[in-house]
């Protein structure tokens, strides 16, 4: 895979060859920032959405679009990954939920009439897309008039590719040293699980990225036509940083992930 050039052919086929794994491993909980934080951050930060008609883009194997559909909503769940979606399927079909599953970019909806949805949803995805803007205006385009999209990414401005926690005098002794934020320069990110144990001969999950600014995000959204309504920098709570100590560097320090809600005006 050619850092310099990755598109969503690269992205698809990566998520395809990490899809076993990951269904594996989020199944079997080893996604512990998902359990113990990611998850119910965004849960918090949405509206009511049961009844309303819920499109999660980039939905992986389906844990969270899964959520989605018990909270009541009619979701649909979209991946560029034909295995991710496969797996998503199957789970579908073994406990149904009403939930239909298509492989196709959230930056090209072809699927989808215009004003098909009234909530976009989307966690932890939208970043490993090649074409953001083009998402945003996809989104634009299938939210029907005063819909709303919410969604989380890792956030731009603690999580570059040098970006890494260094010794520090302060509580907790970690200080997040953040190298290159301008950067764009996609690059492929090796990684697993914490939880995994270790020493281990399976492979790391390998996820293109492609890394934007703030003001990279902003920018799509209001060029699309989206009108940004919140944002939010969670924290991991206080009763989860007793449980899990290591989460306490991100209540204290840097922040994991960002939030954005936006409305169809
Ligand atoms: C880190 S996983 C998150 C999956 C899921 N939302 C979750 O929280 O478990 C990122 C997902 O985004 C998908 N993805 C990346 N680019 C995409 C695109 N352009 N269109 C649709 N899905 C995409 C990948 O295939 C992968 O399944």
């Amino acid at each position: 895979m050619q850092d310099d050039s990755l598109d969503e052919a690269d992205v698809a086929a990566a998520w395809d060859r990490n899809a076993d794994l990951w269904a594996e491993e989020v199944r079997a909980g080893f996604d512990v920032f998902r359990e113990h934080f990611t998850l119910p951050a965004f849960l918090a930060f949405l509206p009511e959405i049961a009844g309303r008609e819920v499109i999660d883009l980039g939905c992986g194997e389906g844990s969270n679009t899964r959520r989605f559909a018990e909270c009541g909503a009619r979701v649909t769940g979209i991946d560029l990954s034909a295995g991710q979606i496969a797996r998503a399927r199957a789970v579908e079909e073994g406990a149904p939920l009403g939930i239909r599953y298509e492989a196709c970019s959230f930056s090209q909806m072809g699927f989808f009439a215009d004003d098909s949805f009234d909530v976009a949803l989307s966690t932890m995805a939208l970043m490993d897309g090649p074409d953001f803007a083009a998402a945003m205006r996809e989104t634009h385009r299938v939210l029907r008039p005063g819909g709303g999209l919410w969604f989380s990414i890792l956030h731009p401005c603690f999580n570059t590719r040098h970006s890494r926690w260094i010794p520090s005098r302060q509580t907790p002794k970690k200080a997040r040293q953040v190298v290159g934020y301008f950067d764009r320069q996609p690059f492929v990110e090796r990684w697993h699980f914490s939880k995994r144990a270790a020493p281990t001969d399976v492979e790391d999950f390998t996820v293109p990225r492609f890394p934007r600014t703030v003001s990279d995000y902003v920018n799509a959204l209001c060029a699309a036509g989206l009108r940004i309504t919140a944002m939010e920098e969670p924290q991991p709570s206080e009763a989860a940083v007793r449980a899990h100590p290591w989460l306490r560097r991100w209540r204290r320090h840097a922040a994991l992930v960002l939030h954005i809600a936006a409305v169809k005006g």
